[in-house]
């Protein structure tokens, strides 16, 4: 597969996310990874251009994220386009002059006057409209810099006299800026960018991967499934080529939410998947994971058992070949990629098998999958799934040592939750659901007798990747009535909800 054309570097701006989209809807791949991720990634990938993004903070803050050591900023590498406070970043390190002319933001659509000539504005019209929001701006270009838009006597872009780094200050990825798209197509030709996000060639070109992969002999093929959207999606485009090769195992581990067997193996089946072994552990899961109150403990016991269950399947299917639906989000979090940190040991990823180990998703995000899953005709209850973790409800237990007693709680829980969540239909609003049961008992009242009970966390996020998310609020009558619904249950005193978004928490408890 392609490497990522195009990295863009998340300064925290609300609008970072759109400049991804309308890059893919452009045709060109691209990553986004907040600057310390940044820095790691660019030490180990040279892609074709980088794309600093907006934010809130002014460079003089001392806490404002700045640019990565490892980012080369001569242009001589990729090409840079710094956009709104990426372009004030750039200019600030480059001895140009920040200044905040104006005692308020300005915000909203400005006219801006540019120079037609420059390769960053072919075929775009002298005058036109943009959409800007900011309170600092540039107000003297660093050295070897030309001024190539103004908006009113301000600057409104920058160029270096290469050609290879520019600076804008509105925002190029939102509608209200007429030629923004034309822009972003600009600086990617410039970049010398192919059209490679094709989700049909992607598909073929997997699909050709595994089977290059698998041609030195005719062993079986395991994959893993979880019923989710990545492995599904994946089981049902190898099953085509790989046919009777390809054996789909999935696990009852005993974390599983409630009715998720059901719906695993319509999943599947509507998937066009054959060759489906459910293998019952739930005893072996809690027998280990039992008592364990550390995240990081739980998933080490976690992935003991897992790979035990798959070197066994190997053994009895004579398998070749681990194939498994791992992403690159639980790569990079894992800090597998490069010397990114460890933020969490993902069950699946790397894990050592006597046999060769795929995982053919490694360079895609969850958006991604779900397009795939969408061209592959896969029903919506696929593609539009919200994810589960592997270790499931083992990690829906935070604080307190995991029993069998505390996971069924979570469950029943969580199904509670998520059926009044359906009722408001506010499932399709978010990228996950979260309920988790914190080790704080604390007293309440019940029937005029004192209780000192259980309390559960609720959360809900919205996130395209799951690198970064938001937390997302609740209407009143919702908290009300998962409120009042959670503490029916006789073990439940409390329920909090959280809104923290990702960064500084993660989208998970642990
Ligand atoms: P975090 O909590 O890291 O989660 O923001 C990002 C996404 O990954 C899921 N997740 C996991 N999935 N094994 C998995 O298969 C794991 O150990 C694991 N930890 C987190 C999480 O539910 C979210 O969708």
């Amino acid at each position: 597969m392609n490497d990522i054309q195009i990295l863009i570097i998340d300064y925290g701006s609300q609008y970072t996310l759109v400049i991804g989209r309308t890059l893919r809807e452009l045709g060109v791949r691209n990553i986004i990874l907040p600057p310390q991720k940044a820095k790691i990634w660019l030490e180990n990938t040279t892609p074709k251009g980088v794309i600093l993004s907006g934010s809130n903070w002014s460079v003089y803050s001392e806490e404002a994220p700045t640019l990565p050591t490892s980012l080369d900023i001569t242009g001589k590498k990729y090409f840079i386009l710094g956009i709104c406070y990426g372009m004030q970043l750039l200019a600030y390190k480059l001895g140009g002059k920040i200044e905040q002319p104006h005692a308020y933001r300005e915000y909203g659509p400005a006219e801006i006057e540019l120079d037609k000539t420059h390769p960053l504005f072919a075929d775009v019209p002298e005058k036109t409209e943009v959409w800007a929001s900011h309170g600092d701006t540039v107000t003297k270009l660093p050295k070897d810099f030309s001024l190539i838009a103004t908006s009113g006597d301000g600057i409104a872009a920058m160029s270096n006299k290469n050609n290879n780094v520019f600076g804008i200050q509105f925002h190029p990825e939102v509608i209200e800026t007429k030629e923004g798209k034309k822009i972003l197509q600009n600086f990617l030709t410039l970049a010398k960018c192919k059209k490679d996000w094709n989700p049909l060639n992607l598909i073929h070109q997997i699909q050709k991967e595994v089977l290059d992969n698998v041609s030195k002999n005719k062993k079986k093929v395991i994959l893993g499934v979880s019923g989710g959207v990545d492995s599904t999606t994946l089981a049902a485009m190898l099953m085509p080529v790989l046919e009777e090769r390809l054996v789909c195992v999935a696990i009852d581990t005993g974390g599983l939410r409630a009715d998720e067997l059901v719906e695993l193996k319509e999943n599947t089946k509507n998937a066009g998947i054959k060759n489906l072994e459910i293998i019952s552990a739930k005893n072996d899961f809690i027998k280990n994971i039992a008592k364990t109150i550390d995240g990081e403990g739980k998933r080490a016991k976690f992935r003991g058992v897992y790979q035990k269950i798959f070197e066994k399947q190997i053994k009895k299917y004579k398998a070749g070949f681990m194939v498994q639906g791992t992403l690159a989000t639980d790569i990079i979090e894992s800090g597998k990629v490069g010397k990114s940190a460890m933020i969490k040991t993902h069950h699946n990823v790397g894990l050592s098998w006597e046999v060769d180990d795929l995982h053919p998703f490694r360079n895609l995000f969850k958006y991604e999958v779900r397009e795939l899953a969408r061209i592959l005709n896969l029903p919506q209850a696929i593609y539009e799934r919200h994810p589960f973790p592997g270790p499931g409800l083992y990690l829906r237990v935070v604080g307190t040592p995991v029993s069998k007693e505390k996971i069924e709680l979570v469950r029943e829980a969580d199904k509670t939750v998520n059926d009044i969540l359906k009722k408001y239909d506010i499932a399709k609003d978010v990228s996950q659901v979260i309920v988790a049961l914190l080790g704080v008992n604390s007293v309440g009242v019940k029937g005029d007798e004192r209780v000192y009970g259980h309390s559960l966390a609720v959360r809900a996020v919205q996130t395209s990747d799951f690198m970064t998310a938001k937390g997302y609020y609740f209407s009143q009558a919702v908290v009300d009535e998962v409120t009042n619904a959670l503490t029916k249950h006789k073990g439940i005193v409390r329920v909090f909800f959280d809104m923290t978004p990702k960064p500084p928490a993660t989208t998970e408890f642990e």
